[in-house]
């Protein structure tokens, strides 16, 4: 039976993802529109992202938090061309975005000391095999494979290298522990289901030192470039940022940040989030047609939902378009790299009511196409 009501929101992108519930362009009416981003108008707006967002993540106040150009790709080639150089480095790469870190490592920056520890869609690479005298470089949550990390406890807190971690779709949705991570990077787009253009690049005391102490024999353009006269340029850490920002973005991220704190910040967040990947599991329990392409539990993200069908490709192209015909969900495909089947966004700004119509009708549609 086609089921007779649809999700409130058929937004089930991974990027860029839904706005938070009952989202209104009218949270943006005090973006300061026309004004410089340098006036005190418009940096303190800069400056108050980047304090809204140290405290509801916590972040060690001894971490710099930067808004750059560029999204987090911006974000995380700006810490990859900065930063790396001096030691060897250990890639982790499980689906696509760690593939493109591992590709730029080697290909663009052009670096020989370098690992690359590979693993399929769905699996994550042997992280006992990081040398943590190398700088490590690997994604939170693969957002492609529907895979994250289950924890830091493999980073030691005493290592002499430095991590660098994408953490643009598990930033706001899971437990971080900051102080394993050196370098941290995530866009507006993702989890708080902000606008894209801007990125946020979170530096720990030692990236610092290490950006000080290092030049990289490569030109850095000026988009990159984190230092003046051989210093940190504090400034881009509060709010004075490279170049000029789009401040109705800016405004789009405090009004996802004040949504943020009305679910009860951080850990508000990380439960609704977890609320939705249950709502998943308990679906996929009851259907023997799907599975999730992260079959180890501990390892299943909780907000890019990935899973494969008992259905050949050609179907299940049909099945992701029958949902967007329907208006119950947009955007539903895996990732062009990864295994066929389905991807669905389910961070915080996703509601599980929604999930759970969702797969209502799911359930029609691989009856309709099977
Ligand atoms: C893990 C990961 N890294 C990087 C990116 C690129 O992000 P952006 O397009 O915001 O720069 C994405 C986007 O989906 C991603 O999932």
């Amino acid at each position: 039976m086609k089921p007779s009501i649809k999700p409130k929101n058929p937004c089930f992108s991974s990027g860029p993802c839904a706005k938070h519930p009952d989202y209104s362009i009218e949270e943006l009416k005090d973006a300061p529109l026309g004004r410089s981003h340098r006036s005190s108008l418009g940096k303190g707006k800069l400056a108050e992202a980047i304090d809204k967002t140290r405290d509801i993540l916590g972040l060690p106040e001894d971490y710099r938090v930067g808004i750059v150009p560029a999204s987090d790709t911006g974000a995380f080639e700006m810490a990859m061309w900065s930063l790396l150089g001096p030691r060897g480095v250990d890639v982790f790469v499980w689906e696509s975005f760690s593939k493109g870190w591992a590709g730029d490592i080697r290909k663009e920056l052009k670096l020989d000391n370098v690992r690359v520890f590979e693993a399929e869609y769905g699996r994550l690479p042997d992280l006992g095999q990081a040398d943590f005298d190398n700088d490590v470089v690997f994604v939170w949550n693969g957002t492609t494979s529907g895979v994250k990390l289950p924890n830091g406890d493999w980073i030691p807190d005493d290592r002499a290298g430095l991590t660098l971690c994408d953490a643009t779709s598990a930033i706001f949705a899971m437990d971080i522990p900051y102080h394993k991570l050196d370098v941290i990077t995530y866009s507006w787009q993702k989890v708080l289901g902000g606008e894209a253009a801007h990125g946020i690049l979170i530096l720990s005391p030692r990236a610092v030192a290490r950006l000080e102490s290092y030049d990289p024999p490569w030109p850095m353009p000026k988009i990159f470039r984190m230092k003046k006269k051989g210093a940190v340029n504090e400034g881009i850490f509060k709010g004075s940022t490279i170049n000029t920002p789009s401040m109705i973005a800016n405004e789009d991220y405090l009004a996802a940040l004040n949504w943020a704190e009305s679910v009860g910040g951080l850990p508000g967040l990380i439960e609704r989030s977890n609320a939705n990947l249950e709502a998943w599991e308990a679906f996929v329990d009851k259907n023997d047609w799907i599975h999730f392409l992260a079959q180890d539990k501990d390892i299943r993200s909780n907000t890019s939902v990935c899973f494969v069908l008992d259905l050949p490709e050609d179907k299940v192209k049909r099945l992701v378009r029958l949902l967007a015909d329907e208006d119950v969900a947009y955007d539903c495909g895996a990732y062009r790299d990864a295994p066929a089947g389905l991807r669905f966004w389910s961070g915080a700004t996703v509601e599980t009511s929604d999930i759970e119509i969702l797969t209502q009708w799911l359930e029609w549609a691989y009856n309709e196409v099977k």
